[in-house]
């Protein structure tokens, strides 16, 4: 057979911008290519990545404060996980191992176990956040039965695109355009009382409350003081599960292994991904209660429910009990805690110097977003003509102002969000130092200095 005109690994490292953009444009994703312009991220090159920092083509260094939006808690290409990869590899060491026991799988399940409270001693691994959540929506479903195979979700809440896991995500933008499942509702975030009534209204039909500890993607909202406590309560009254959505908090990156600690419960279920990868593989899982794993997934015949192809993989695992190892050795939740605290700190005080462009500063740990002051008003009534929508789209335009500024006159890298576009987010590896708080601080507080009519001058209409 002739081999197709396929690029090589050789040639790849040749690209140059415009041809990836070509490529994004025509087979990959086009639609970036036009957000990627708008921002300013189609004028760099990424060559390299380690510790806090992309490297471009040009050797330039761009600090990391959007983390792969909390999938790099340990940092980039920790040398660590290069290690482990290095040596699985040349061991030849199993992959993909379904017809025998595999020593990686137990172990990372078994560690799963010692890193979470009370008895979530069974986990399930899979690939991606969403998986997990819709794995943890099922044996949700299976251990309560039909009768009782509704969810609770909250508003602002983001949990996956697939299709259960969207079922259970408030954001309109991303859910309008498809069918989801019948039998999930949602409840105010925080409202207690809501959530109690709408139990009472009920015919015991509620199988599951999902929830997060802090809304990352809904804009870095903390949950209420004393609210989880109350949905954990609230789910026992009414034998409902409780299950916590820890892919983007948990590892360290809130001060605490997981977000829920800080309320001393335990949840049914947590689903977790992204940093247990340590930034290289692909690895999640949802860990389950004995009781309710047992119940739902303990006999022979029920293995087959909800098993997937690369779930436990032996290199991915591999990672992960590294990543692990790393979180504890280097410190990484203690240093959460205390960088975090002191970045919010410095950041509230340009919260106060600029009061007429920061709406808010909020977060735990190293989940922090900035949220600014709604500019549709200021923007001078000439320009509303010529954009349709024009309030709606410039609600968030100056959140993407920041990131374009950052990023092209800072080398900073920080974080969008789909849902609250007026809220810029900052997960930077936890591994981020004071100094490297600072000059992130400082180069927001020279870009607010040129105030809002400066910054906004001539650019704004690139962001309609
Ligand atoms: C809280 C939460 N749950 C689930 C997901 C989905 O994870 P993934 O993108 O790995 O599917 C995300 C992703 O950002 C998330 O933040």
């Amino acid at each position: 057979m002739k081999k197709p005109n396929l690029i090589s690994l050789k040639e790849i490292e040749k690209l140059k911008i415009r041809e990836i953009e070509n490529y994004y444009s025509n087979h990959y994703n086009p639609g970036l290519t036009k957000i990627f312009r708008i921002l300013g991220f189609d004028k760099v090159r990424i060559v390299k990545a380690e510790g806090m920092y992309y490297i471009d083509e040009h050797r330039n260094r761009i600090l990391d404060c959007w983390g792969g939006y909390g999938s790099l808690n340990v940092g980039h290409n920790h040398p660590r996980i290069l290690e482990v990869i290095k040596e699985f590899q040349k061991d030849k060491r199993v992959e993909i191992n379904m017809a025998f026991y595999s020593d990686y799988a137990a172990a990372l399940a078994k560690n799963l176990s010692e890193i979470t409270p009370g008895d979530l001693n069974y986990s399930v691994l899979c690939n991606s956040g969403a998986e997990a959540v819709e794995g943890a929506l099922k044996i949700a479903e299976k251990y309560q039965g039909k009768e009782r195979n509704k969810f609770i979700y909250f508003d602002n809440s983001f949990h996956g695109k697939t299709r259960a896991a969207l079922s259970v995500t408030s954001h309109k933008f991303i859910k309008k355009d498809f069918k989801c499942l019948d039998g999930c509702f949602e409840i105010p975030y925080g409202d207690v009382n809501r959530l109690e009534n709408f139990f009472k209204s009920r015919k015991a039909d509620i199988g599951a409350v999902i929830v997060e500890p802090i809304q990352g993607n809904g804009g870095i909202v903390v949950a209420p003081d004393g609210f989880l406590k109350s949905v954990r309560e609230i789910c026992t009254k009414y034998n409902a599960l409780m299950i916590v959505d820890e892919v983007a908090s948990g590892f360290g990156r809130t001060g605490r292994m997981f977000a829920f600690e800080y309320e001393n419960i335990i949840p049914d279920i947590i689903t977790v991904a992204k940093s247990l990868g340590g930034g290289k593989v692909p690895v999640a899982a949802y860990i389950c209660s004995e009781k309710v794993f047992r119940k739902a997934y303990g006999g022979s015949d029920d293995t087959a429910l909800f098993s997937t192809t690369f779930g436990g993989m032996g290199g991915t695992c591999a990672v992960a009990v590294e990543t692990l190892h790393i979180i504890y050795d280097e410190g990484l939740i203690e240093r959460a805690a205390d960088i975090g605290e002191y970045f919010i700190v410095r950041l509230k005080d340009l919260k106060d110097k600029y009061p007429d462009i920061i709406k808010d500063v909020r977060g735990r740990g190293l989940m922090i977003g900035v949220e600014f002051q709604d500019i549709s008003g200021i923007i001078t009534p000439g320009l509303r003509p010529l954009v349709k929508g024009f309030d709606k789209k410039l609600k968030g335009a100056f959140a993407g102002l920041v990131v374009s500024e950052l990023l092209s006159k800072y080398k900073i890298l920080a974080a969008l969000t789909s849902e609250n576009r007026n809220v810029i987010r900052i997960l930077p590896p936890l591994i981020i130092t004071r100094e490297q708080a600072d000059y992130v601080t400082d180069s927001l507080n020279r870009i607010f200095s040129k105030g809002l009519a400066g910054l906004i001058k001539n650019k704004i209409i690139g962001f309609l």
